[in-house]
């Protein structure tokens, strides 16, 4: 197997790479002066099984059409099998048309990445299970969660009241996931309304019990609205301790500074998208899903 990495998280390939033993293949890509890039592959691939890692957050298109010129590189140099490891699908939350006459962005993405020729697909905590029925390659759908509950446990540890919650209603199908890894831990759910139009995000009721501690789980953090606005809500309805889990940490706009100062303890989220240091910040820790991305191409 060989693995070569997309510009966007270099640092996630190589920790791949370095739990399978092997180091990341070269690739040439060169940006001219207009933005273009030219990709070149420089490592002979006739008939091996390759895999591309590049995540597809900010910036989006950039990364993917990265992705798209590395894919058709491998398959006219002659690779065998190739899979696209894309830890964060970028486009994957406008799955369907939410307001008339708008584009289904995923579907074009799927279209485009199987006619470059990827032949299988590896990602993370997609934002909706019927997300792999857009493709028609076999899709394979990690979670981070595992290593969310290895982190819960640990601070159970210290507070044992804890109680898990999903900021929205769409996310239970989750939070019953990390609650069954944690011997059945109870949950609440908050509920969200979000104005299509502004993003703007309001969290109205927790629908059951809470407790002192809350631990907050979602599958992403954009603008950090949903997050702030679920730890305003549990605070004032008594919680003392809110930790946060989310799997990619998109961190858009002003994201770390509202998470910074929400009234949360500690903001874990996975190496899916590389954080840049100066969108760091003192209450986040980043929990790596390398070793389960090498188990599952093992
Ligand atoms: C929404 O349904 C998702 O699960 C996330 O809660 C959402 O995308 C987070 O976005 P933001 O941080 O902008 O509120």
């Amino acid at each position: 197997m060989l693995i070569f990495s997309g510009t966007s998280n270099k640092k996630l390939s190589e920790t791949i790479a370095f739990h399978l033993r092997i180091a990341t293949s070269p690739l040439e890509i060169h940006i001219f002066p207009d933005g273009e890039k030219r990709v070149r592959v420089l490592e002979k691939v006739v008939d091996q099984d390759v895999v591309v890692v590049q995540s597809t957050a900010t910036p989006v298109d950039q990364s993917y059409m990265e992705l798209f010129f590395i894919v058709d590189a491998l398959r006219r140099s002659g690779a065998k099998i190739i899979t696209a490891v894309i830890p964060y699908l970028g486009y994957q939350r406008q799955d369907h048309v939410f307001l008339e006459g708008e584009a289904v962005s995923l579907d074009v993405v799927a279209r485009a990445l199987e006619s470059c020729g990827v032949n299988k697909l590896m990602t993370f905590d997609l934002h909706s299970i019927k997300i792999p029925q857009v493709f028609h390659i076999p899709v394979i759908h990690l979670s981070a969660l595992s290593l969310f509950a290895g982190k819960i446990k640990q601070i159970t540890h210290d507070f044992p009241d804890g109680i898990l919650i999903s900021p929205d209603m769409g996310g239970i199908r989750r939070i019953k996931l990390i609650s069954e890894m944690l011997s059945n831990m109870p949950f609440a759910t908050i509920v969200k309304n979000r104005d299509l139009q502004t993003g703007k995000v309001e969290a109205s009721e927790v629908r059951g019990n809470l407790s002192k501690t809350a631990f907050v789980v979602d599958d992403m953090i954009s603008s950090g609205g949903t997050i702030a606005a679920a730890a305003y809500l549990l605070k004032k309805s008594g919680v003392e301790r809110i930790f946060v889990f989310a799997t990619h940490p998109v961190f858009s706009e002003q994201a770390p500074n509202v998470l910074q100062k929400a009234h949360v303890e500690k903001v874990f989220v996975a190496d899916t998208i590389e954080v840049p240091r100066e969108k760091q910040f003192e209450k986040l820790e980043i929990l790596s899903v390398s070793k389960l991305v090498a188990e599952a191409l093992r």
